[in-house]
Parts: structure tokens; sequence; C-alpha cells
């Protein structure tokens, strides 16, 4: 993998501000604006479709919905994600409705596609956005017991972050990802 480098000049200021913060400020706040405006970022998101196969639950310091995440936090993620001022459970449905699919190969496809506007649009609202996979899968589906069809999965932690990016954040380089799928030409 290509090692440290700096996004360059060219790459919008949003996206090459961006960075998964490992410390967030526990004295910020997402209002109920604020938290209106995250969603709005997804439901403008493109879907297969236009399927929209996205479902969310969030909640913020101080709701009882919190205390119904906090203690499915793996350890890992509990270090900073606690600190932050919004956490959402990100959920996809897999089933399509009213046709004789089972299963949607793009559900996932679009919810990462929705995460990433309303990452996009936290920046623009100067948070900072940490997706995560470190949470009891299992114990928090049993906790929020979505509707059939409905998977949890991901989480994403919405706050100030401080201090800035971590050091060493590593990329492949473009050259990689034009030729990474395919054998070398012998
Ligand atoms: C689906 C997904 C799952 C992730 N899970 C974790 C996680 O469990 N713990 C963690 O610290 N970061 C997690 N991350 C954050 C990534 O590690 C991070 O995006 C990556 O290292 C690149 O760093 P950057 O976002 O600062 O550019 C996850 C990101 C995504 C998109």
């Amino acid at each position: 993998m290509h090692h440290p480098q700096e996004p360059p000049s060219g790459i919008h200021p949003l996206l090459a501000g961006r960075f998964s913060p490992y410390r967030f400020d526990p004295s910020t706040v997402v209002d109920d604006h604020a938290l209106g405006l995250l969603l709005e970022a997804v439901r403008w998101a493109p879907s297969a479709g236009n399927s929209q196969p996205w479902g969310f639950f969030t909640s913020r310091p101080g709701e009882l919905e919190h205390d119904r995440v906090l203690p499915h936090l793996a350890p890992s993620s509990a270090r900073w994600a606690t600190d932050a001022s919004l956490l959402v459970v990100t959920l996809t449905r897999r089933h399509v409705d009213d046709t004789q699919l089972l299963y949607s190969e793009f559900a996932d496809y679009d919810l990462g596609q929705a995460i990433a506007h309303m990452t996009v649009q936290a920046q623009a609202m100067g948070l900072a956005a940490h997706q995560f996979r470190a949470f009891d899968l299992e114990g928090l589906t049993k906790e929020l017991d979505p509707n059939p069809g409905w998977a949890i999965v991901s989480m994403v932690a919405v706050g100030k972050a401080v201090g800035g990016a971590p050091e060493g954040r590593a990329r492949h380089s473009v050259a990689h990802l034009r030729s990474a799928p395919w054998s070398p030409v012998e």
C-alpha cells in the first residue's frame, strides 16, 4: 500500500479534509435541525431503482435511545464513540418489494453511498463522522429488533473532531486501483 500521502490539490476540500476521528468533543450538540439535515443528505442519495433500501436508528447523549446502544459498543469503539454527539445505527433492506427478487445485490452498496452523502454533509456542517463495525451485532439486533427483511450493517459516530487526522493514513495508488483486479501482462 502507498504510504502516508495528502490528498492532492484539486480534490474538493470537503473530501480532502475528511477523516475518521478517534476523538470527539463531548460538549458538542447535534440539534434536531442538524440531525434533520444529515438525514436529508441520505434521503437524496441515489439508489438502484430508487429503492432507498436504508433505515436508521439515531441516538444522542441524554436520550433513552443512547442507553440502548451504548452497551453494545465494542471496547475499541466505546473509547471514542461514547463522546460523539450522535450515534447512527445503519440498516439495509435486502428484500425487494413488489418483485420476485428475494435479494437485492445493491442494497448494501446503496446504503454505503447514502452514508457517504451523510459523511460529506456532516463535514460541510463542521462535523466529522467515523463509521464503524466494532459493536455486538447480535446483541444490538436483539435490542433494536428490526422488522423482518431489515439488517443492521454498521454504525456512524458523528460529532466535532478534536485534533487533526490520525498520523499515517495510507492509501493505494491510483495505478493500483486500475491494475489490481487483473493479472499482470506476461
Ligand atoms: C464499513 C466500515 C467499517 C469500519 N469499522 C471500523 C471499526 O470498527 N473501527 C474503527 O476504528 N474504524 C472503522 N472504520 C473506519 C476505517 O478504519 C477508516 O475509514 C479507514 O481507516 C480510513 O481512514 P479515514 O476514514 O480517516 O480516511 C470503518 C469504516 C467503514 C467504512
